[in-house]
C-alpha cells in the first residue's frame, strides 16, 4: 500500500524534475480535483474485487508486488511519459534502458550483447524466435511440452514450424526425445526454459549445450520467470550448474515484471551476438532525427515502449544492485527457502503429499486420496476454501505420465490430476511461513 512519507519523496522529486523545465513559460493543465476524486474512489471500490496480490497470504500465481522504488520512479517518469522508441521520444530514459539492459547482460556473464526492454515475456520471446526464424528460415523450433504456451502461438504467427519435446518425470526437457528429433536434421532452434511456468523446472541446459556441439542449432533460453535466480545462493548443485551455462546460449528472455520487482509492462530480450541487429533494419521516415546514437526502435519489433518502465527498472537496480551478495539476491534466496520450507512441511503431513522438491520457488502438492479423481476434487475444494478464507493458492493439471513415477500408489481413474500449486515469490513469505501453514492446515 502507498505510504504517506513515500508520497512526500515523490513530491520532492517532482519539483526537482520541474526545475529542469523552469525556463519555459508557466503552463498548468486544468484539473477538476473533485471530479477526479469521485472517479478514483469508484476505481478503488472496484479494485477491491481483485485478489490481495500484495499480501503474503497470496501464494497463488506468478504475481510479485513491484518495489516502492519502481512505483515511485514510474509515477515520476509518467508525468513526462517518454517513449523509448527513439531518442527523440526518450533521450535520458533510453540511456537508462541501455544501462539496465547491460547490467542484466552482465548478470548472465555475457561480454557482448544486443537487447532492450519489451512489454513482457511474450513479446521478448517473439523477438527471439523471429531472429531464430531469420537465421534458419526453413528449420523447426523445438520447446518442451512444459514450455510456456505462447511459444507455439508465436511460431504460428511467425509461420515457423514448431514441435514439442517430451518432458521427464521432473518436468524437464527429455534429452532422449530431444536427440531423436535432432537426428532428423531440420532443427534450427531449441528453446530451453529455466523455470517452467507450471512447475518451476529447469531444463537440462548443460546437456542441451553438449547436443548443440553435435547437431549445431541455436539455443534460446526462456528464463522469463527464473532468470534472476542465477543470483540466489541456495540452488541445488544441478540448478547452479544449469544457471552457470547461461553465458553460452544465443538468446535469453527475462521478465523484470516477474522477479525483478517491476510493474507490468517490463520484459527483456538479450542476444549474445550484436550482429543480429542487421535483421531489424528498417526505414522510419518520421523518427531517429535527433541523434546518430542508437535509437532503441532500431533494434526492437515494438514501436512505442514506456520510457517509465526503463526508469523504474534503472532506479530499482540502483537501489538493489544485482550482485550475488546484495539484498536483491538475498530476497530470491529467501523465496526459495520459503518454498523448501513449505515442501518440508508437506512431507511431514499425513493429509497432503508434495510432488517434487522445488527447483526454484514453485511447490506442487495434492491432498491424500486413493484415486486421481478424488485427489483432483479435494484440490479444487481446498483451493476454493482457501480463497474464501484469504489464503490464495493456484491449481495445476498434470498428466498421469508425469506424476506416476512420484505417486505410483494412486489409482489413475482419470488421465490428469489437478494439484495445488503455490509460487513463493515474496521475500516476506519466509517470515510468514508459520502463519501460512497454520491457515493452510485448518483448511
Ligand atoms: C517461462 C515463461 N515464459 C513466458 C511467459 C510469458 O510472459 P509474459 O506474461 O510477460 O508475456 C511466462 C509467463 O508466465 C513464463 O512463465
Amino acid at each position: 500500500m502507498i505510504e504517506k512519507n513515500t508520497l512526500e519523496v515523490l513530491e520532492r522529486a517532482a519539483s526537482t524534475l520541474e526545475q529542469g523545465f523552469k525556463k519555459l513559460p508557466e503552463f498548468k493543465p486544468s484539473v477538476d480535483v473533485k471530479a477526479i476524486q469521485m472517479v478514483l474512489q469508484t476505481v478503488a471500490h472496484r479494485l477491491q474485487n481483485n485478489y490481495p496480490y500484495q499480501h503474503p497470504f497470496y501464494i497463488g500465481q506468478m504475481l510479485k508486488p513491484p518495489h516502492i522504488m519502481a512505483q515511485l520512479a514510474y509515477m515520476l517518469t509518467m508525468t513526462l511519459n517518454p517513449n523509448n522508441h527513439a531518442l527523440d521520444g526518450g533521450r535520458e530514459s533510453s540511456k537508462m534502458e541501455k544501462e539496465v539492459v547491460a547490467e542484466i547482460s552482465d548478470m548472465f556473464g555475457w561480454d557482448t550483447h544486443l537487447g532492450h526492454l519489451t512489454s513482457g515475456g511474450t513479446m521478448a520471446n517473439m523477438e527471439a524466435l523471429w531472429i531464430a526464424g531469420q537465421i534458419h528460415p526453413h528449420k523447426k523450433i523445438l520447446a518442451s511440452t512444459q514450455a510456456h504456451y505462447t511459444h507455439q502461438r508465436i511460431t504460428s504467427v511467425l509461420k515457423l514450424e514448431f514441435e514439442t519435446v517430451e518432458v521427464d518425470q521432473f518436468g524437464k526437457m527429455c534429452l532422449l526425445d530431444l536427440e531423436n528429433q535432432l537426428k532428423q536434421g531440420d532443427i534450427g532452434t531449441v528453446v530451453a526454459t529455466l523455470g517452467t511456468t507450471g512447475m518451476g523446472a529447469l531444463d537440462p541446459l548443460s546437456d542441451i549445450l553438449k547436443l548443440q556441439q553435435k547437431y549445431n542449432f541455436r539455443i534460446h533460453v526462456d528464463t522469463a520467470y527464473g532468470g534472476y535466480y542465477t543470483l540466489a545462493d541456495n540452488l541445488s548443485d544441478d540448478g547452479r550448474m544449469i544457471y552457470d551455462c547461461l553465458s553460452q546460449v544465443d538468446s535469453i528472455v527475462i521478465d523484470p515484471h516477474k522477479h525483478g520487482l517491476q510493474p507490468y509492462g517490463c520484459g527483456c530480450i538479450l542476444f549474445k551476438d550484436p550482429a543480429v541487429g542487421t535483421y531489424y533494419n528498417h526505414d522510419s521516415p518520421y523518427t531517429y532525427f535527433s541523434s546518430d546514437d542508437l535509437h532503441l526502435g532500431e533494434i526492437s519489433l515494438e514501436c512505442s515502449r514506456a520510457g517509465a518502465s526503463a526508469v523504474a527498472l534503472w532506479a530499482t537496480q540502483q537501489l538493489l544492485p544485482m550482485t550475488k551478495d546484495g539484498e536483491f539476491a538475498r530476497g530470491l534466496t529467501r523465496c526459495r527457502k520459503a518454498a523448501l520450507t513449505f515442501y518440508e512441511k508437506l512431507l511431514t503431513s499425513s493429509h497432503y503429499r508434495p510432488l517434487l522438491q522445488p527447483e526454484l520457488d514453485i511447490v506442487i502438492w495434492a491432498p491424500e486420496a486413493g484415486t486421481a479423481s478424488e485427489m483432483s476434487r479435494l484440490s479444487r475444494n481446498i483451493f476454493d476454501r482457501g480463497a474464501s478464507e484469504d489464503l490464495h493458492m493456484a491449481l495445476i493439471n498434470l498428466p498421469q505420465k508425469l506424476i506416476q513415477a512420484h505417486w505410483p500408489d494412486i489409482n489413475y481413474d482419470e488421465e490428469h490430476v489437478t494439484c495445488l500449486r503455490a509460487c513463493f515469490m515474496k521475500p516476506e513469505h519466509m517470515d510468514w511461513m508459520d502463519r501460512i501453514w497454520d491457515k493452510f492446515e485448518k483448511l
